[in-house]
């Protein structure tokens, strides 16, 4: 007669969480974000300085506490189909570090639009996948951490994001926020809570740009992205 499963033995069989440590590209991922928020110049602006500071400081913590794996469905979106030239553009430039080890976890990685209606023409052209923040795949509730990418010749209408801090470093292309400048690899541009902006691709590459959030944790679990009036975007550009 054979023995009665034990309990102890049921037990056995629930999976451990996969956490941060065990998943060596995600680690070397997060490493290249914070050897840019160290590394990077802050360009004499104490702004910028103090939120490349704020971002390390949370960085630092989550990567402590070795959070949880969160298995998220992989999911594409048609602007995807330029993330391979996105990369091989990337890997030419100073950014190659941060280009190859978002490749490395590319297989794993949700794009998303994070908008309730999305206009038909910017659904072929935009997508966001995140790779640290509440829903993971990097659990955290301090800091989100992504990219955003575009196709050429995008234009990603005004927004604004309230109580939220936002930067963009430029990974691979050409843009421009608001008209004011063109921004190469290795740009590092500061949104800080209400700024108005709209960016601008060129006409024949793709552009990928990393971004960290950084404000209170409830406002990071539900950004509640919409796009500006036509009116708030003009008031706001002095138009
Ligand atoms: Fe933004």
């Amino acid at each position: 007669m054979s023995e009665p499963y034990s309990l102890g033995a049921a037990v056995d069989l629930v999976p451990e969480p996969e956490r941060l440590f065990d998943s060596p590209n995600w680690v070397y991922l997060l490493r290249e974000f914070e050897t840019l928020y160290r590394y990077g110049s802050a360009g004499g602006s104490k702004a910028i300085r103090a939120h490349r500071k704020r971002v390390r400081d949370a960085l630092a913590l989550v990567v402590a506490s070795n959070p949880e794996i969160v298995l998220r469905e992989p999911e594409i979106k048609p602007v995807t189909a330029h993330l391979p030239r996105a990369f091989d553009l990337g890997a030419r430039t100073t950014m190659e570090g941060l280009s190859r080890a978002l490749e490395r976890v590319s297989d794993r990685l949700t794009w998303e639009y994070g908008y309730q209606k999305v206009p038909k023409s910017l659904a072929k052209k935009y997508a966001y996948c995140e790779v640290m923040g509440p829903q993971g795949p990097v659990r955290s509730d301090k800091l989100i951490l992504g990219f955003v990418l575009f196709a050429p010749n995008t234009t990603y209408p005004q927004h604004s994001h309230q109580d939220i801090e936002e930067s963009y470093i430029s990974v691979s292309g050409a843009w421009s926020e608001n008209d004011g400048a063109v921004y190469a690899p290795g740009s590092l541009i500061l949104n800080s809570p209400g700024d108005e902006h709209r960016i601008t691709t060129g006409e024949w590459d793709p552009c990928l740009l990393a971004y960290a959030w950084i404000g209170p944790g409830e406002k990071l679990a539900a950004p509640g992205m919409k796009f500006s009036s036509t009116r708030k975007a003009r008031v706001q550009q002095g138009i």
